[in-house]
């Protein structure tokens, strides 16, 4: 028996602006956060030129009109849209999204827009960034603008990619832009954020009339190494950090108060409470959501100690052992099907989308230009079997979002990180579609089955 998906699922690629356009200083585009970040030495290599998407874009839609994906998810650079974040939109900067927009539909691709994939004004950073609450203003003006500019044709809004990442590694450990590393700054960044998409769902609603809107959460599934109370409290912990402080208020249960305690006990903030807490922000969280969007990749196992990194993680690098990729992340599978049903039975979401699912290989070309990555073949076929099985059980999953369409800058791991279905050469922008894409091409006009 082959596994089939039902009509009208969605299947994608997804990006990031960051990641692929370059085009730093093209047409009036702003500095942002990560500008200055690689600027200032934090990364191997910087985004100026990326995969040159900027300039490539048409190629890069051909590409996925041959691949035949039936989505695609990408976000816009508030940097090109509003380039000091709070003043005067740049027209230029709109008409380069405009232009990809109106392509995508001309070739049957349904674009699914994500406002915010942590490329933050450098403007607004200058005035503490999601540490201040005025930015949550900005942004939500910011989704105005291209709302306005784009409701009519852009359908699929997704307000915010990975809030944890952009609050937790941002402000709380440093290793991501803006680099401020203190946990009370973490969970004030994680709220401005959190209350900037409440109130920017209303207004994509406006501006996009039958629009559906929703959010990129990232996950870390977790569970105690050992059934030693000490791991298990710890495991609890980090979940609480982790994932169900974004998914709880999202979804309408506040934050959780294990957590909140737990910062009490330890002072995280002078007061007991949480000082950046307005009467009414948590309803305005739990706006109501047509999907909740799940960026899938790995699960962990958590022992005493490891509460607030990512569970046991290799190293990064080619060469790791069966069973894990080379960003080190275990290759879990079930966990994603065990995930899937979690989210289902707590929170009751309208529906889930996986917005981001893939694995980084660095295979690159034969003697004859072939890109022969069946690993990543391996890796998505068995989440895609892991999502069949959630469908099976009655969850309702709408579509599945490839990360990523290109081999791409993967954030302060530069470019030897590669998640692409298509091969990139970083020095002249040549492209080359990997084993993967044809798979993926192939199962996509295959009606969408596997066989067993
Ligand atoms: C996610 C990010 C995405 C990419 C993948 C590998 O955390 O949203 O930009 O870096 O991981």
């Amino acid at each position: 028996m082959s596994i089939a998906f039902p009509d009208g699922f969605s299947w994608g690629v997804a990006t990031s602006a960051y990641q692929i356009e370059g085009g730093r200083h093209q047409d009036g585009k702003g500095e942002s956060i990560w500008d200055r970040f690689a600027d200032t030495g934090r990364m191997p290599e910087s985004g100026d030129i990326a995969c040159d998407h900027y300039h490539r874009w048409q190629e890069d839609v051909d590409l996925m009109a041959e691949l035949g994906v039936t989505a695609y998810r990408f976000s816009t650079a508030w940097t090109r849209i509003i380039p000091d974040g709070a003043g005067s939109p740049n027209q230029a900067g709109i008409d380069f999204y405009s232009r990809l927009v109106d392509e995508l539909l001309r070739k049957g691709i349904t674009p699914w827009l994500t406002l915010y994939h942590w490329d933050l004004p450098q403007a607004l950073q200058a005035a503490g960034g999601w540490l201040n609450r005025d930015t949550v203003d900005a942004f939500v003006r910011y989704a105005d603008v291209v709302s306005t500019a784009l409701g009519g044709r852009v359908k699929n809004w997704i307000t915010h990619n990975e809030p944890w990442v952009a609050s937790h590694l941002g402000y709380g450990t440093g290793v991501f832009a803006p680099g401020i590393d203190d946990l009370g700054s973490a969970l004030t960044a994680a709220h401005h954020i959190l209350l900037s998409h409440g109130r920017a769902v209303p207004v994509l609603r406006e501006n996009s009339q039958g629009c559906e809107v929703g959010i990129a959460l990232d996950c870390r599934p977790s569970q105690p190494a050992s059934a030693d109370p000490a791991d298990v409290a710890t495991n609890r912990a980090h979940d609480g950090f982790r994932n169900r402080w974004f998914f709880d208020p999202v979804l309408g249960k506040g934050y959780p108060t294990d957590i909140t305690a737990m910062c009490d006990e330890r002072s995280v903030f002078e007061q007991p409470g949480l000082p950046f807490l307005r009467p009414g922000d948590l309803e305005e969280i739990a706006a109501p959501l047509d999907f909740l969007g799940l960026n899938y990749y790995t699960g962990v196992e958590i022992s005493e100690g490891d509460e607030d990194g990512m569970g046991v993680v290799l190293p990064e690098g080619p060469n790791q052992p069966d069973g894990y990729t080379e960003m080190g992340w275990e290759i879990t599978p079930q966990v994603l099907t065990d995930y899937l049903q979690h989210l289902d039975e707590v929170y009751r979401p309208r529906s889930i989308v996986i917005t981001e699912n893939g694995a980084s290989y660095s295979d690159g070309p034969d003697e004859s230009g072939v890109v022969a990555d069946h690993r990543r073949i391996a890796y998505l076929d068995q989440h895609i079997r892991a999502t069949a099985a959630a469908l099976a059980a009655g969850i309702s999953v709408r579509g599945y979002f490839v990360w990523s369409l290109l081999d791409n800058l993967e954030w302060t791991s530069g470019y030897k990180q590669r998640f692409g279905l298509i091969w990139v050469d970083h020095a002249t922008g040549r492209r080359i579609p990997k084993t993967s894409y044809y798979w993926y091409r192939d199962f996509i006009r295959n009606a969408s089955r596997l066989s067993p």
